[in-house]
């Protein structure tokens, strides 16, 4: 399969043109090539997706795969330049309200607004089908593993090898879905051989935070290890932030904004999306993280001082 991955330089895009390869495809990317290098044996063909795709413009591949975050534009553009047999779009559950309902498209948005995103991501969904009717439309939960730039998942496993007194938001029975990059990955290149179409929640199997935070602590945990649970409202008062970000908590979530790691995972399950063990997860999370540095000022979670400050706040 001559497959075009727009993207590709780093983390879902990186990861599907190296399943791709070894599956034996012939992968080309698209991209500026300043987020990071494609996978070897990868061509990258450079391209500024707002100066458009240049000497691809034309071209006929057997399967397209894009990742465009928040750029309908971009979306179009690909649509209108480049015929392929399959195509898939790299969406988000961000596209969903806490109702569960979908978020109304919109053209373009304010890239920092999380309902701005999923309003593009719809937009950019209906374009794909408006297009392609057959697309697979790949809504994804929290993606995880090597490569990730979010520092979220990652967070954790750091957190819990470092050991000592960690302190983990007080909500065990939180639902939480995972999907580990290189099992997103290689579903989406399967999808493309196989010719499968239709919208999916990219998401893992059903859990919660307290069975993940096992895991992650069987895992790669230290034998010192003490996780030290704080109500919410004690890490709100103290303006601890949800989900992601700067002296936050990754993944915990207030208990009005669960939809987004609730969705139901037997779809894309049945459609063939097979999921590794959070450990597996875990220790490449672990060590894409001891690579980077463990001491690095982070995008998501606590600084050993704030964690230090919020269990004398808290008193536990
Ligand atoms: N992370 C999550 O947990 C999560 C959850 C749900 C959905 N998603 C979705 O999953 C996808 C993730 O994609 P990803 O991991 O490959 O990362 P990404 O950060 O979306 O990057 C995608 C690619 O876009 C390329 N790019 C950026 N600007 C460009 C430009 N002007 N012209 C050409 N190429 C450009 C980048 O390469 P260069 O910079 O080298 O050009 C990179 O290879 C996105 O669609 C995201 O919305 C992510």
């Amino acid at each position: 399969m001559r497959l075009l991955i727009l993207g590709g330089t780093r983390f879902l895009s990186h990861a599907t043109a190296a399943a791709a390869l070894a599956r034996g495809h012939d992968v080309v990317c698209a991209a500026r090539g300043e987020s990071g290098s494609v996978p070897d044996g990868a061509m990258l063909v450079a391209v500024d997706r707002d100066r458009g795709l240049g000497p691809l413009t034309g071209e006929r591949f057997d399967a397209v795969v894009d990742v465009a975050r928040m750029n309908l534009p971009w979306v179009r553009d690909a649509l209108t330049s480049i015929d392929a047999r399959h195509w898939t779009f790299v969406s988000s559950v961000s596209v969903y309200a806490d109702d569960g309902s979908l978020l109304a498209p919109l053209e373009e948005a304010d890239p920092t607004d999380p309902e701005g995103y999923g309003a593009v991501k719809v937009a950019s969904e209906n374009a794909v089908r408006a297009t392609h009717p057959d697309a697979l439309i790949v809504r994804a939960g929290l993606i995880c593993g090597p490569g990730d730039l979010s520092d979220r998942f990652g967070y954790w496993a750091a957190r819990f090898a470092r050991g000592g007194r960690a302190v983990v938001p007080d909500v065990p029975d939180q639902p939480v879905r995972i999907v580990d990059v290189r099992d997103l990955a290689a579903w989406i290149v399967r999808c493309a051989e196989n010719g499968t179409g239709g919208t999916y929640d990219g998401v893992g199997p059903a859990t919660t935070l307290g069975a993940m935070f096992d895991e992650i602590a069987a895992a790669v945990g230290a034998p010192d290890l003490e996780r030290v649970p704080v109500p919410a409202d004690t890490l709100v008062a103290a303006g601890i932030e949800p989900w992601m970000g700067p002296r936050s908590l990754p993944l915990w979530l207030p208990s009005d904004s669960l939809g987004v790691v609730s969705r139901d995972p037997g779809p894309a399950a049945a459609a063939g999306l097979t999921c590794r063990p959070i450990a597996d997860t875990a220790r490449s999370a672990l060590a894409h993280e001891q690579a980077l540095g463990m001491d690095r000022e982070r995008r998501a979670g606590l600084s050993a001082a704030d964690e230090r400050e919020l269990l004398s706040r808290a008193r536990v």
